[in-house]
C-alpha cells in the first residue's frame, strides 16, 4: 500500500473563546463537552482517522486541560486498576494513544495566520494539515479523509468549503472561485469576512485546510489585516496568486461549535447518535411540548 503523504496535522487552539463567554473565562472553549468528550477530542479523532499520526496543538495561557486530556492520568488509572475498573483504563488509554502530540504555545493571540505560523518548525518540508476546533463534522467518511483523498489524486492545496446562507457570510472566509474537476473550485481570491454585498459567492471556507510549506514563507510576509490579526486567508491570497489552489465541498453535517446556538445543535444531534443515551434522549425531547 502506497504510504499516506500528510501525517501532520495542527490544530489552533490558543483562541480566547470570546463567543462563549463566561464559561471560557477560566475554561478552554476545546474543553466544552459534546455529550462525554471535550470538542477537541472529536477534531483529534478526525485527523486520525485520516490517517494523521502527529498532532500539534497550538495553545495559550490557561489550555493546561488540553494537554492533560491527551496524556496519561497515572493517578487517575492507579485509583480505577485499585477498584477492578480496568475497562475505563483502556478506554482512557485510547485517547493519550492514538498519536504523537506535540503543543506549542502562542504568546499572545495574534490571528489564525501566526497560530499556525507556531508550526513552522515542526512542520519540515510536508504538506500538512490544518483542523479548526470550532467547526465539527459528522459524516461516515470523515471530513479530513475526504480531502486528504482527493489531494492523493490532485496533490494541490485544498480548503474545506460549504454553501452557507448569504445572511452568514460576515462569518467566514468566502471564495471567489469556478467549478473545477470532482468537486473541486479553483480558487482565484479569498476575502475574510465580507459583507453580503461584497461577498463574491455563498461558498465559506470551514475550518479545514492542506497546506503546503511554503505558506510558511508567505506568513513570515504577511502583515496584520482584519481585526489587527496576522490572517490566514491574506497568505492563502497570497498562495494562489503563485500555485492553483482548490476548494473542496466537504460532505457532512458541519456545526460552529465555538458559537452557543451551534454548541447547542451539535449537541443534541451527536446525542440522539450516541449508541446508550440516543434512544432515552429520543423519548425525552419527545415529551417536550415544544
Ligand atoms: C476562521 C477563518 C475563516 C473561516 C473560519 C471557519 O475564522 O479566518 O476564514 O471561514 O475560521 O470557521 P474564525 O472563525 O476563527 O474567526
Amino acid at each position: 500500500m502506497r504510504k499516506q503523504t500528510i501525517t501532520k496535522a495542527v490544530i489552533p487552539a490558543a483562541g480566547l473563546g470570546t463567543r462563549f463567554l463566561p464559561v471560557t473565562k477560566a475554561s478552554p472553549k476545546e474543553m466544552l463537552p459534546l455529550v462525554d468528550k471535550p470538542l477537541i477530542q472529536y477534531v483529534v479523532e478526525e485527523a486520525v482517522a485520516a490517517g494523521i499520526s502527529q498532532i500539534i496543538i497550538i495553545t495559550g495561557r490557561g489550555k493546561r486541560a488540553i494537554e492533560d486530556h491527551f496524556d496519561i492520568s497515572f493517578e487517575l488509572e492507579e485509583i480505577l486498576k485499585n477498584t477492578g475498573k480496568d475497562d475505563y483504563i483502556r478506554d482512557l488509554r485510547k485517547i493519550s494513544d492514538m498519536a504523537d502530540f506535540c503543543y506549542i504555545r502562542q504568546s499572545q493571540p495574534q490571528g489564525l495566520g501566526h497560530a499556525i505560523l507556531c508550526a513552522k518548525h515542526l512542520i519540515g518540508d510536508e504538506p500538512f494539515a490544518v483542523l479548526l476546533g470550532d467547526d465539527i463534522v459528522d459524516n461516515d467518511v470523515p471530513a479530513l479523509k475526504q480531502m486528504i483523498d482527493v489531494y492523493e489524486r490532485t496533490p494541490a492545496p485544498i480548503i474545506g468549503v460549504q454553501q452557507v446562507d448569504p445572511s452568514e457570510v460576515y462569518q467566514y472566509g468566502i471564495l471567489d472561485a469556478k467549478p473545477a474537476l470532482d468537486e473541486l473550485y479553483k480558487i482565484n481570491h479569498l476575502v475574510e469576512k465580507p459583507s453580503v454585498e461584497e461577498a463574491p459567492s455563498d461558498l465559506a471556507v470551514i475550518g479545514r485546510y492542506i497546506l503546503i510549506p511554503e505558506i510558511f514563507d508567505l506568513l513570515e510576509k504577511t502583515k496584520p489585516g482584519k481585526n489587527n490579526e496576522i490572517q490566514l486567508t491574506d497568505a492563502l491570497n497570497d498562495l494562489t496568486a503563485l500555485r492553483t489552489m482548490y476548494g473542496y465541498q466537504i460532505k457532512g453535517n458541519r456545526y460552529d461549535a465555538g458559537d452557543k446556538l451551534g454548541f447547542l445543535q451539535a449537541t443534541v444531534q451527536m446525542a440522539l447518535k450516541n449508541s446508550n443515551l440516543g434512544e432515552p434522549f429520543k423519548q425525552y425531547l419527545k415529551k417536550l411540548a415544544l
